[in-house]
């Protein structure tokens, strides 16, 4: 399996100290875990017990999983984002239990899995989306606060950045993936403009195509007219499809009871309401086969303080099911 690492902590010699994304040093960059009390008291991981973290990002969740499953438990990590991982790496190198870490994508949780001779597993866990290590680098290309490559890629393998498919799309697509994946109302008119500029000049920056995005919307921007930059919406949706958010997301919800004990929890945290539908009617499919019981009836979401702390906390929601005794072969 590729980028498989087993540490067994604390024999950790090949991490590096410091990390670097583009010119800025990673201890620099925080990302802070959103929900944490609920996810540790809804996952409810246990001394001894083996928890899958699918998206482990800077290692945040981990850390507070790690604490409750002891020197007997097992931790296994996943993320696509080699720098990501790395960082996480160092920062579980304490670690009392043994930690295995795996870069790959969560729609291959089973391969990743019986890679490391897994077979089922106590707690399986994803928390959406981006970290703030890939939305503040400019070098990333995911923001359009700051100008970088128009990439936006979490896996820098993957074959498709976010420059490809705006100079590649036709209108029409462009149109409906801005209207799909983030539900722009003006999406033709933004693929108009875009597919007009790129008869020029193809669109390669983050910078570039906010500008065009304000130019089709006719408004600065610093306009205050709204509450959320004028590009959020396009940037949002273009971030999806390079990523292929919400289909990996459809694969990773059908592959989750499979590798979950009886017993396991499964909890996501979502942030858009694409993503917290699926994971909503997806265990609710599964309640209704009797392969779940749904922990939590409605979307867990932040409390007043962390939504003033950490604003990125306001559109969380996390659910959570718990796998029953029922064998997956008579659904
Ligand atoms: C919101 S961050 C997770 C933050 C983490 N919970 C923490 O506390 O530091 C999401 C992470 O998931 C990773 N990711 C997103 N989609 C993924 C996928 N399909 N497979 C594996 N990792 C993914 C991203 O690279 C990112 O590091």
């Amino acid at each position: 399996m590729a980028g498989a690492r087993d540490f067994a902590l604390p024999r950790m010699v090949d991490v590096p100290s410091l990390v670097f994304f583009g010119s800025v040093l990673m201890d620099d960059v925080r990302h802070t875990p959103v929900l944490v009390a609920p996810v540790l008291e809804l996952l409810d991981p246990r001394p001894g017990e083996i928890v899958v973290d699918a998206t482990l990002g800077l290692a945040g969740h981990a850390l507070r999983f790690i604490s409750a499953i002891g020197s007997e438990g097992q931790f296994v990590g996943v993320d696509v984002d080699a720098l990501n991982l790395e960082a996480a790496g160092e920062r579980l190198s304490d670690a009392p239990c043994k930690v295995v870490v795996v870069r790959d994508n969560f729609a291959r949780i089973d391969a990743v899995l019986d890679g490391i001779g897994l077979r089922g597993v106590d707690v399986l866990f994803a928390d959406l989306g981006v970290s703030s290590t890939q939305l503040d680098v400019a070098m990333r290309g995911f923001s359009f606060q700051q100008d970088g490559p128009l990439d936006m890629r979490m896996d820098d393998r993957s074959p498709t950045t976010a420059a490809d498919l705006v100079n590649r799309l036709r209108e029409a697509e462009l149109a409906d993936l801005f209207f799909n994946n983030a539900q722009e109302r003006k999406s033709r008119r933004i693929a108009r403009e875009i597919c007009r500029v790129r008869k020029e000049d193809r669109i390669m920056t983050t910078g570039r195509l906010s500008e065009v995005v304000c130019r089709a919307l006719r408004v600065h921007p610093n306009s205050r007219r709204s509450r959320i930059h004028p590009a959020t919406r396009v940037f949002q949706a273009l971030r999806m499809a390079v990523n292929e958010e919400l289909s990996v997301l459809d694969v990773f919800l059908e592959k989750a009871p499979r590798v979950l004990n009886a017993g396991g929890r499964v909890g996501v945290i979502s942030f858009h309401s694409l993503e917290d539908g699926k994971v909503k009617w997806d265990f609710r499919k599964r309640q209704r086969a009797g392969v779940y019981e749904i922990v939590t009836k409605r979307p867990t979401q932040a409390d007043e303080e962390e939504r003033r702390c950490n604003p990125r906390s306001r559109s969380a929601k996390l659910r959570v099911a718990r796998r029953t005794e029922v064998d997956m072969d008579d659904c």
